[in-house]
């Protein structure tokens, strides 16, 4: 197959680019590098940088890669915090971008899609585990514009004929076997890399945030999924749309809840190093419990997550944290 790749140079582009290349694939990507990184980009890959909202060069790309059959979607700012404060950067470059990647799209006859989307489209959850039947009422700009992709996706199939599979994942986490590639956002927000920036000796001590939750310690409970199985789920959907098979939602997380509090025992236990913890208040517009019901993405995609232990999650991070102390080199 050959693949377009939108965001290949960031973190869950960048993993499931080694995984479509391992498995043989064509790949072609495309990364404005604002948040992606050049050195995360696998040698095998075909990289085009430039930005989606330029009709001129998507066109242009789509014009010399001919025989795409299928584009995988990462390419989007992603803070929530950010979004909050910025909702127009996201509007322009999530919403903005995706209309113009699907114009050229629909022109150049390419009509599969697989969307990188969020747990953020639900909100405060109804229930808990969430299924894809269940209330969309994103707390933030950020799960509002991934919301807003969705429903474009929806609308371009029906007047084009264009079939997509959208993946609301959970906690991404964890890093590529190798070692090569892993988490790398600039500021960083994200609970696994900053407590591991503690052992690397980047970081005073790791705050939690509210210890007044209505869970068994009092910290949030996240589902955290490792990028690997993630960048597979992206695969197996490709396949799915190959097949002829109809345009879907699928949640991907591993079920299992952790809260912040076991996440940081389990990064002592791997790092065999202290971490220190200080205790502060809540950070706004966090739910309590975010879990996933990825029934669905197993019994539909054959999707079979293989790297569900929060231990081995947090080594495979540990493993690139420690050894890129200071995430990639080039900016
Ligand atoms: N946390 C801390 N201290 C920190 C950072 C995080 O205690 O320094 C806590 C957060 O309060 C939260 C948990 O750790 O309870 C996980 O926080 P993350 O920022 O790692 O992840 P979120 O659950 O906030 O965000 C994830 C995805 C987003 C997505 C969101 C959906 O990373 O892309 O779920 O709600 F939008």
């Amino acid at each position: 197959m050959k693949i377009l790749v939108l965001g290949g140079a960031g973190y869950i582009g960048s993993h499931t680019v080694y995984e479509l290349t391992d498995a043989g694939e064509d790949v072609v990507i495309i990364d404005n590098l604002e948040t992606g990184y050049k050195e995360a980009v696998h040698p095998k890959a075909k990289f085009y940088q430039g930005d989606l909202r330029d009709r001129a060069f998507v066109d242009s790309v789509l014009d010399q890669e001919t025989g795409i059959d299928a584009v995988i979607h990462f390419a989007a700012n992603s803070l929530v915090g950010e979004s909050m404060t910025n909702p127009l950067k996201y509007y322009d470059n999530n919403l903005c971008g995706t209309k113009t990647m699907l114009e050229s799209m629909v022109a150049h006859g390419i009509d599969k899609i697989v969307f990188s989307s969020t747990a953020a489209t639900y909100g405060e959850p109804e229930k808990t585990p969430i299924l894809e039947t269940d209330r969309t009422e994103p707390t933030n700009t950020y799960g509002e514009t991934k919301l807003s992709m969705e429903k474009m996706f929806k609308w371009v199939g029906k007047a084009h004929g264009l079939r997509f599979v959208s993946l609301r994942y959970f906690n991404a986490c964890g890093a590529h076997k190798s070692g090569e590639i892993g988490e790398a956002h600039n500021p960083e927000t994200h609970l696994i890399p900053l407590i591991l920036q503690v052992p690397n000796g980047k970081r005073e001590a790791i705050s939690i945030f509210g210890t007044d939750y209505p869970t068994k310690d009092g910290t949030c409970v996240r589902d955290y999924i490792h990028v690997t199985d993630l960048a597979q789920a992206h695969i197996l959907a490709v396949k799915y749309l190959m097949e002829g098979n109809e345009s879907d939602i699928f949640n991907l997380g591993n079920g299992i809840g952790f809260t912040v509090k076991e996440v940081i025992e389990t990064a002592k236990e791997v790092t065999q190093k202290p971490i220190k913890a200080v205790e502060e208040g809540r950070r706004a517009g966090d739910p309590a419990v975010l879990i996933a019901s990825s029934e669905k993405a197993k019994k539909v995609l054959g999707w079979k997550p293989e790297h569900a232990d929060l231990h081995e999650i947090i080594e495979s991070a540990w493993k690139w944290h420690s050894t890129h102390p200071e995430g990639y080199q080039s900016k």
